[in-house]
Protein backbone atom coordinates (compact mmCIF):
# COMPACT_ATOMS: atom_id res chain seq x y z
CA UNK A 1 0.00 0.00 0.00
CA UNK A 2 0.95 3.88 -0.75
CA UNK A 3 3.04 5.21 1.97
CA UNK A 4 1.83 8.73 1.24
CA UNK A 5 -2.06 8.57 0.96
CA UNK A 6 -3.04 12.32 -0.60
CA UNK A 7 -7.46 12.77 -0.70
CA UNK A 8 -9.68 15.64 -1.11
CA UNK A 9 -11.63 15.58 2.08
CA UNK A 10 -12.58 13.47 4.71
CA UNK A 11 -13.91 14.05 8.42
CA UNK A 12 -11.00 13.81 10.19
CA UNK A 13 -7.68 11.84 8.78
CA UNK A 14 -7.19 9.96 12.62
CA UNK A 15 -10.31 9.22 12.35
CA UNK A 16 -9.47 7.28 8.65
CA UNK A 17 -5.99 6.30 9.70
CA UNK A 18 -7.48 3.42 12.23
CA UNK A 19 -9.97 2.22 9.20
CA UNK A 20 -6.40 2.10 7.72
CA UNK A 21 -4.84 0.54 10.53
CA UNK A 22 -7.89 -2.34 10.66
CA UNK A 23 -6.68 -3.27 6.69
CA UNK A 24 -3.13 -3.66 7.45
CA UNK A 25 -0.75 -1.08 7.07
CA UNK A 26 2.95 -0.14 6.97
CA UNK A 27 4.98 2.16 10.05
CA UNK A 28 5.45 5.34 8.01
CA UNK A 29 1.91 5.38 6.21
CA UNK A 30 0.24 9.10 5.83
CA UNK A 31 -2.93 10.45 5.10
CA UNK A 32 -2.91 13.65 4.11
CA UNK A 33 -6.03 15.50 2.99
CA UNK A 34 -6.95 18.76 1.82
CA UNK A 35 -9.63 19.93 4.64
CA UNK A 36 -11.27 17.95 7.57
CA UNK A 37 -15.28 18.49 7.88
CA UNK A 38 -14.94 17.35 11.44
CA UNK A 39 -11.14 17.74 12.58
CA UNK A 40 -10.52 16.46 16.16
CA UNK A 41 -8.71 18.05 19.08
CA UNK A 42 -7.48 17.61 22.54
CA UNK A 43 -10.74 16.32 25.06
CA UNK A 44 -13.35 16.65 22.32
CA UNK A 45 -12.61 20.00 21.05
CA UNK A 46 -12.90 20.69 16.90
CA UNK A 47 -10.17 21.42 14.77
CA UNK A 48 -11.06 24.15 12.16
CA UNK A 49 -9.65 22.88 8.72
CA UNK A 50 -10.26 25.48 6.50
CA UNK A 51 -9.72 24.23 2.85
CA UNK A 52 -6.71 24.12 1.18
CA UNK A 53 -5.14 26.35 4.05
CA UNK A 54 -3.69 24.18 6.32
CA UNK A 55 -1.95 21.21 7.30
CA UNK A 56 -3.94 18.05 8.19
CA UNK A 57 -2.10 15.00 8.12
CA UNK A 58 -2.21 11.69 10.26
CA UNK A 59 0.97 9.79 10.02
CA UNK A 60 1.11 6.19 11.65
CA UNK A 61 4.22 4.68 13.32
CA UNK A 62 4.71 1.22 15.05
CA UNK A 63 7.20 2.62 17.42
CA UNK A 64 9.85 0.68 18.30
CA UNK A 65 9.28 1.37 21.97
CA UNK A 66 6.90 0.10 24.77
CA UNK A 67 3.96 1.54 25.38
CA UNK A 68 4.25 3.60 28.79
CA UNK A 69 6.73 5.47 26.49
CA UNK A 70 4.10 6.62 24.18
CA UNK A 71 2.82 9.87 25.89
CA UNK A 72 5.88 11.49 25.53
CA UNK A 73 5.54 11.28 21.12
CA UNK A 74 3.30 14.22 21.79
CA UNK A 75 6.16 15.97 23.21
CA UNK A 76 8.63 15.05 20.43
CA UNK A 77 6.25 16.04 17.68
CA UNK A 78 5.78 19.24 19.39
CA UNK A 79 9.17 19.81 19.37
CA UNK A 80 9.60 18.82 15.84
CA UNK A 81 6.18 20.75 14.57
CA UNK A 82 7.56 24.14 16.40
CA UNK A 83 11.34 23.51 14.98
CA UNK A 84 10.13 23.28 11.10
CA UNK A 85 7.33 26.70 11.69
CA UNK A 86 10.22 28.86 12.95
CA UNK A 87 12.68 27.41 10.17
CA UNK A 88 9.68 28.24 7.81
CA UNK A 89 7.87 31.12 8.85
CA UNK A 90 10.88 32.74 10.47
CA UNK A 91 9.00 33.76 13.59
CA UNK A 92 9.53 32.05 17.51
CA UNK A 93 7.61 29.18 17.71
CA UNK A 94 7.08 28.30 21.03
CA UNK A 95 5.22 25.04 22.96
CA UNK A 96 2.40 24.95 25.33
CA UNK A 97 2.65 21.50 26.99
CA UNK A 98 1.69 19.20 26.04
CA UNK A 99 0.90 20.04 21.86
CA UNK A 100 0.25 22.84 21.35
CA UNK A 101 2.20 24.94 19.07
CA UNK A 102 2.68 28.67 19.50
CA UNK A 103 3.50 31.30 16.39
CA UNK A 104 3.77 35.39 18.40
CA UNK A 105 1.94 34.13 21.13
CA UNK A 106 -0.76 32.31 19.46
CA UNK A 107 -1.60 29.05 18.89
CA UNK A 108 -0.69 27.62 15.26
CA UNK A 109 -0.72 24.26 15.11
CA UNK A 110 -1.86 21.35 17.87
CA UNK A 111 -0.93 17.47 17.85
CA UNK A 112 -3.04 14.43 18.65
CA UNK A 113 -1.71 11.29 19.15
CA UNK A 114 -3.94 8.43 19.67
CA UNK A 115 -2.74 4.54 20.05
CA UNK A 116 -4.57 1.67 19.10
CA UNK A 117 -3.25 -1.30 20.85
CA UNK A 118 -2.75 -4.42 19.20
CA UNK A 119 -2.87 -7.90 21.76
CA UNK A 120 -1.62 -9.85 18.11
CA UNK A 121 0.51 -7.68 16.08
CA UNK A 122 2.76 -4.50 17.23
CA UNK A 123 0.94 -1.66 18.63
CA UNK A 124 0.28 1.97 16.27
CA UNK A 125 0.09 5.25 17.01
CA UNK A 126 -1.65 7.92 14.85
CA UNK A 127 0.23 11.28 15.16
CA UNK A 128 -2.33 13.76 13.92
CA UNK A 129 -0.86 16.77 12.94
CA UNK A 130 -2.61 20.30 12.42
CA UNK A 131 -0.71 23.21 11.00
CA UNK A 132 -2.08 26.94 10.02
CA UNK A 133 -0.22 27.84 7.35
CA UNK A 134 -2.19 30.43 4.88
CA UNK A 135 -5.34 30.99 7.09
CA UNK A 136 -6.00 34.98 6.40
CA UNK A 137 -7.89 37.04 9.25
CA UNK A 138 -11.07 36.35 7.33
CA UNK A 139 -10.92 32.28 7.86
CA UNK A 140 -10.33 32.46 11.50
CA UNK A 141 -14.15 31.99 13.35
CA UNK A 142 -14.71 35.05 15.80
CA UNK A 143 -14.61 32.43 19.06
CA UNK A 144 -10.83 31.45 18.91
CA UNK A 145 -9.67 34.70 17.05
CA UNK A 146 -7.98 36.63 20.01
CA UNK A 147 -6.00 32.84 20.43
CA UNK A 148 -5.16 31.41 16.83
CA UNK A 149 -2.92 32.47 14.40
CA UNK A 150 -1.55 31.05 11.02
CA UNK A 151 2.14 31.28 9.59
CA UNK A 152 1.07 33.28 6.86
CA UNK A 153 -0.61 35.62 9.47
CA UNK A 154 2.75 36.04 11.37
CA UNK A 155 4.94 36.17 7.99
CA UNK A 156 2.86 37.99 6.00
CA UNK A 157 2.98 35.86 3.34
CA UNK A 158 2.03 31.95 2.18
CA UNK A 159 4.05 29.08 2.22
CA UNK A 160 3.71 25.41 0.23
CA UNK A 161 1.74 23.34 2.24
CA UNK A 162 3.27 20.11 0.34
CA UNK A 163 6.48 21.24 1.39
CA UNK A 164 6.19 21.57 4.99
CA UNK A 165 4.00 18.29 5.49
CA UNK A 166 7.81 16.94 3.65
CA UNK A 167 9.49 18.42 6.14
CA UNK A 168 7.27 16.89 9.04
CA UNK A 169 7.33 13.71 7.71
CA UNK A 170 11.06 13.42 7.52
CA UNK A 171 12.13 14.96 10.69
CA UNK A 172 9.44 13.28 12.61
CA UNK A 173 10.21 9.17 11.38
CA UNK A 174 13.95 10.32 12.37
CA UNK A 175 12.78 11.99 15.85
CA UNK A 176 10.57 9.13 16.89
CA UNK A 177 13.23 6.45 15.98
CA UNK A 178 15.95 8.27 18.22
CA UNK A 179 13.38 8.86 20.96
CA UNK A 180 12.52 5.30 21.35
CA UNK A 181 16.18 4.20 20.96
CA UNK A 182 18.03 6.84 22.94
CA UNK A 183 14.86 8.02 25.72
CA UNK A 184 13.38 11.87 25.75
CA UNK A 185 16.50 13.36 27.43
CA UNK A 186 17.70 14.39 23.63
CA UNK A 187 15.29 16.55 23.42
CA UNK A 188 14.35 17.98 27.13
CA UNK A 189 16.55 20.82 27.21
CA UNK A 190 15.20 21.86 23.67
CA UNK A 191 11.55 21.60 24.43
CA UNK A 192 12.20 23.48 27.63
CA UNK A 193 13.91 26.38 25.74
CA UNK A 194 10.30 26.77 23.66
CA UNK A 195 8.56 26.36 26.69
CA UNK A 196 5.75 29.18 26.14
CA UNK A 197 4.58 28.84 29.75
CA UNK A 198 7.69 28.68 31.92
CA UNK A 199 7.87 31.46 34.68
CA UNK A 200 3.91 32.80 33.98
CA UNK A 201 0.97 33.03 36.21
CA UNK A 202 -1.12 29.43 34.75
CA UNK A 203 -4.43 28.05 34.82
CA UNK A 204 -4.55 23.76 35.22
CA UNK A 205 -7.85 22.76 34.16
CA UNK A 206 -7.91 19.04 35.30
CA UNK A 207 -10.01 16.18 33.42
CA UNK A 208 -13.02 16.45 35.87
CA UNK A 209 -12.91 19.97 35.43
CA UNK A 210 -11.14 21.51 38.94
CA UNK A 211 -9.00 24.16 38.37
CA UNK A 212 -5.91 24.76 39.69
CA UNK A 213 -3.73 28.05 39.14
CA UNK A 214 -0.25 28.59 39.89
CA UNK A 215 3.34 29.42 38.85
CA UNK A 216 4.54 27.42 35.89
CA UNK A 217 7.55 25.51 36.95
CA UNK A 218 8.11 23.49 33.54
CA UNK A 219 8.52 20.45 32.09
CA UNK A 220 10.05 17.52 33.93
CA UNK A 221 12.29 14.76 32.82
CA UNK A 222 9.90 12.48 32.83
CA UNK A 223 7.36 15.13 30.83
CA UNK A 224 4.90 15.92 33.39
CA UNK A 225 4.13 19.74 33.31
CA UNK A 226 5.06 21.30 36.96
CA UNK A 227 2.83 23.82 38.51
CA UNK A 228 3.33 25.25 41.86
CA UNK A 229 0.34 27.02 43.42
CA UNK A 230 0.39 30.08 45.98
CA UNK A 231 0.55 27.33 49.18
CA UNK A 232 4.01 26.07 47.42
CA UNK A 233 2.56 22.88 46.68
CA UNK A 234 3.33 21.38 43.85
CA UNK A 235 1.04 19.60 41.42
CA UNK A 236 2.58 17.50 38.19
CA UNK A 237 0.49 17.66 35.72
CA UNK A 238 -0.33 14.34 33.42
CA UNK A 239 -3.48 15.09 31.57
CA UNK A 240 -6.13 18.55 31.09
CA UNK A 241 -5.47 21.27 29.62
CA UNK A 242 -3.13 24.48 30.99
CA UNK A 243 -3.61 28.02 29.78
CA UNK A 244 -1.78 31.20 30.82
CA UNK A 245 -4.00 32.84 33.73
CA UNK A 246 -3.33 36.49 32.83
CA UNK A 247 -0.80 38.23 31.11
C1 LIG B 1 -5.29 20.04 19.38
O1 LIG B 1 -4.73 21.12 19.27
O2 LIG B 1 -6.09 19.81 20.30
C2 LIG B 1 -4.96 18.94 18.41
C3 LIG B 1 -5.33 19.29 17.00
C4 LIG B 1 -4.97 18.20 16.01
C5 LIG B 1 -5.55 18.47 14.65
C6 LIG B 1 -5.07 17.48 13.62
S1 LIG B 1 -5.55 17.92 11.98
C7 LIG B 1 -5.07 16.36 11.38
C8 LIG B 1 -5.47 15.35 12.42
N1 LIG B 1 -6.83 14.90 12.20
C9 LIG B 1 -7.66 15.30 13.17
O3 LIG B 1 -8.89 15.09 13.20
N2 LIG B 1 -6.99 15.96 14.10
C10 LIG B 1 -5.56 16.05 13.79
Amino acid sequence: MEKIIRIKETDSTNKIAKDYIRKGVKSGTAIISNSQTAGKGRLGKSWVSVPGKGLYCSIIIRPACKRDQFSLITLVTGLVVADIIEEISGGNAQLKWPNDIILAGKKCAGILCEAVLDQQHSDYVIIGIGININLSVSDIPSQIASKTTSMAIVAGNDFDINDTFNKVYHNLLKAVDEYCEFGFSQFYENWRKRDFLQGKKTSWCTVSKDVVVGKAIGLARNGEYHIQDDNGNLHEVLSGDLTQAEK
